[in-house]
């Protein structure tokens, strides 16, 4: 089995470009030791970038997530984001010190504002500085910010150390290919897609199976693949299921060709002019 492949952040470090992602784990469904056994057989395939908030499951993704990694944190390069409601100069310090107890870690590799709330942002960029000053974060970034946003962030003294955008992006939810995703990569900012299996309500579409059949893949592999096509994005589905893991990290292996390519563009035609940056 060949690496995952990796992108570099402004840093120069390298990260995989598949993740796993954890929202709706630890949701008290009686799921837990199969998400926690689902996310170290993550780590054992090489998907070692895992996605959590303080916000999915008041906290308990958090706690699952350290459970999962314990005895492993230097494999993985974990992420974790701040509410907005907590995300002023002393807040956000507060609440990285309460995920970093919930995780079991020192340190969170990648710390990001969830979505743009009411607080300056200036006042959040003091309190990442501080972090990362102290080690307890050792890059940061944002989710949900669109490109006004980004100028603005990156406008502040400091902002240009801004080092991923996490967004909703899959074949579904293509508006960020219009300017945020250029305007990223041209920054040299990485894109993260969330949801990039559109939390499975697209894997019905008719030419995501067709495609598939073409490669003896599924329509996960080809959703997949397809998101991880472009350079500077990387993407982390969540997979509470073994079979799920082993298949995420297999579409690594999948290789869209231009015809594929171009008949999914068909069917999920590319923005024409700017939109509204989506959330889920
Ligand atoms: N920043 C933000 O605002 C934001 C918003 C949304 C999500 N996120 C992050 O992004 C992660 C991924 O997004 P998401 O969880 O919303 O959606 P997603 O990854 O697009 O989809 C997850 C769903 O797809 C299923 N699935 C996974 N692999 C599959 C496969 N190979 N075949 C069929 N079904 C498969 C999962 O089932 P099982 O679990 O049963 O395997 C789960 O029900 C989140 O977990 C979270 O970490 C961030």
């Amino acid at each position: 089995m060949a690496d995952v492949p990796t992108l570099r952040l402004p840093s120069g470090e390298s990260v995989p470009v598949l993740g796993q992602g954890t929202w709706m784990m630890a949701e008290g469904n009686g799921r837990r030791a199969d998400e926690i056994a689902a996310l170290r057989l993550g780590l054992d395939l090489g998907l070692t970038l895992v996605d959590t908030a303080e916000m999915y499951a008041d906290g308990a993704s958090e706690t699952l997530v350290g459970e999962a990694i314990a005895g492993r944190r230097d494999e993985v390069f974990l992420v974790s984001k701040v509410l907005p409601s907590n995300a002023g100069r002393a807040a956000a310090i507060r609440a990285c010190e309460r995920s970093l107890a919930r995780l079991r870690t020192d340190r969170i590799d990648l710390y990001l504002l969830h979505w743009r709330g009411g607080t300056p942002l200036s006042e959040t960029l003091a309190a990442f500085e501080t972090l990362a000053r102290d080690g307890k974060i050792r890059h940061w970034g944002v989710s949900n910010f669109d490109p006004d946003d980004m100028a603005e962030l990156e406008g502040l003294p400091g902002g240009d150390a801004v080092a991923a955008n996490q967004v909703l992006y899959n074949l579904t939810r293509r508006g960020i290919e219009f300017d945020l995703l250029p305007g990223c990569r041209e920054r040299g900012i990485a894109v993260m897609a969330y949801s990039p299996i559109e939390q499975g309500r697209m894997l019905r579409h008719p030419a995501l199976a067709k495609v598939a059949a073409r490669h003896g893949a599924t329509p996960a592999q080809v959703g997949l693949a397809w998101v991880l096509r472009q350079d500077g994005v990387m993407a982390i589905p969540k997979a509470g299921r073994p079979e799920h893991v082993r298949e995420n990290r297999a579409a690594l292996d999948l290789r869209l060709t231009a015809d594929d390519l171009a008949e999914l563009d068909r069917a999920f035609p590319p923005p024409a002019r700017p939109q509204p940056l989506e959330m889920l």
